[in-house]
């Protein structure tokens, strides 16, 4: 069932568990995700980027979301826009009928220049003004989340200064705020040591004890899963990912919803360079989708799991944006 992604930010920031959000771009990816989640009865975020709503030609994906909605109709799922690049972006989504959008306002729409604080606020303050009265809920950005990305951008990191997170917050008002303290878009996250600053994720917590904080760039990038890639054809030198533990060690301190979008386009990758290296001959999509589908599953199962969101779908009746319209505003 499709529901605002606010029920779920709410839930798990009250229960001390983050939702997992994981990117999709076709149907067997968000296949794969909703199984994971009914498997392990876990509420999701099937989060579409941009260059994912225009690959998909901005309908398709919506539709087979809505699909998945149907075929599980016991699990709540939020259908949310992943760096939206400003507001006509998020108007656009808004009217697809998603129930959570992110506005970026840490880089222009380019993803070339950060936006300045001023900047950054203008922008996520039109972005609540517009969402709130639909029920969709709103994550902003302070601080910069690092590495590269097709449409996300390309930067450094910046970590979120506390000061500045509090007055964004008191002045913007979003419903959740993606933090910067340590993690990176991509594959290749760090060359030596995986560190998060859990001391500053200490410290934003107390600053915003009420606020779910997000984090991004989350992909723990499981090196049995680079040894397929690269054992099959691939080629993916220093690819290295968020320390799992350390990850988990962020759960009950605000983090809310933790996104994972690289580690299954490993598994995806693996997976069919393995079907068809094995098997020259084949031809039939399915036989390599398939196989990709069932490994991005496991990845996700694993997160589900690992994030502590496994067994806490909320309880929840079916619940509108219309309804919603009436309990946030
Ligand atoms: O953080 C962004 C996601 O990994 C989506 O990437 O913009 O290449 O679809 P994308
Ligand atoms: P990863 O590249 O670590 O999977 O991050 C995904 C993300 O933050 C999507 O918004
Ligand atoms: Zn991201």
């Amino acid at each position: 069932m499709l529901v605002p992604g606010k029920i779920l930010l709410d839930h798990a920031f009250k229960n001390g568990y983050a939702v997992g959000a994981f990117n999709a771009n076709n149907m067997e990816q968000v296949q794969a995700i909703t199984d994971a989640a009914a498997e392990t009865q876990s509420p999701v975020f099937i989060q579409v980027s941009r260059g994912a709503l225009t690959y998909s030609r901005m309908t398709y994906l919506r539709n087979i979301i809505l699909a998945a909605a149907e075929e599980h109709p016991e699990i709540p799922i939020a259908m949310h826009l992943d760096h939206g690049s400003d507001l006509e972006l998020v108007k656009k989504s808004i009217d697809l009928g998603f129930t959570s959008v992110m506005i970026d306002g840490s880089l222009d729409p380019t993803g070339k220049r950060a936006l300045t604080f001023e900047e950054n606020l203008e922008v996520t303050k039109s972005v609540v003004d517009y969402a709130r009265p639909f029920g969709v809920s709103v994550e902003a950005e302070l601080g910069t989340i690092g590495g590269v990305e097709d449409e996300a951008g390309v930067s450094e990191i910046h970590y979120t200064d506390p000061d500045q997170a509090l007055d964004f917050v008191k002045q913007a008002a979003p419903d959740s705020l993606a933090i910067a303290i340590g993690t990176s878009h991509g594959a290749v996250k760090f060359e030596g040591e995986c560190i998060l600053k859990h001391d500053l994720l200490e410290e934003l917590h107390k600053k915003l004890p009420n606020t779910p904080l997000v984090m991004h760039g989350s992909s723990s990038v499981p090196q049995e899963l680079v040894v397929v890639v690269n054992k099959y054809g691939g080629n993916m030198p220093g690819a290295k990912g968020v320390d799992i533990e350390q990850l988990q060690q962020t759960l009950g301190h605000g983090v809310s919803k933790i996104n994972v979008d690289t580690d299954g386009r490993i598994a995806v990758t693996g997976a069919i360079r393995k079907v068809l290296m094995e098997n020259p001959e084949e031809f039939d999509p399915r036989k390599y989708m398939g196989p990709a589908r069932d490994a991005l599953m496991e990845v996700v199962k694993a997160r589900m799991i690992q994030f502590k969101t496994a067994g806490n779908a909320p309880k929840i009746e079916q619940i509108t944006l219309e309804q919603a319209k009436e309990l946030y505003s």
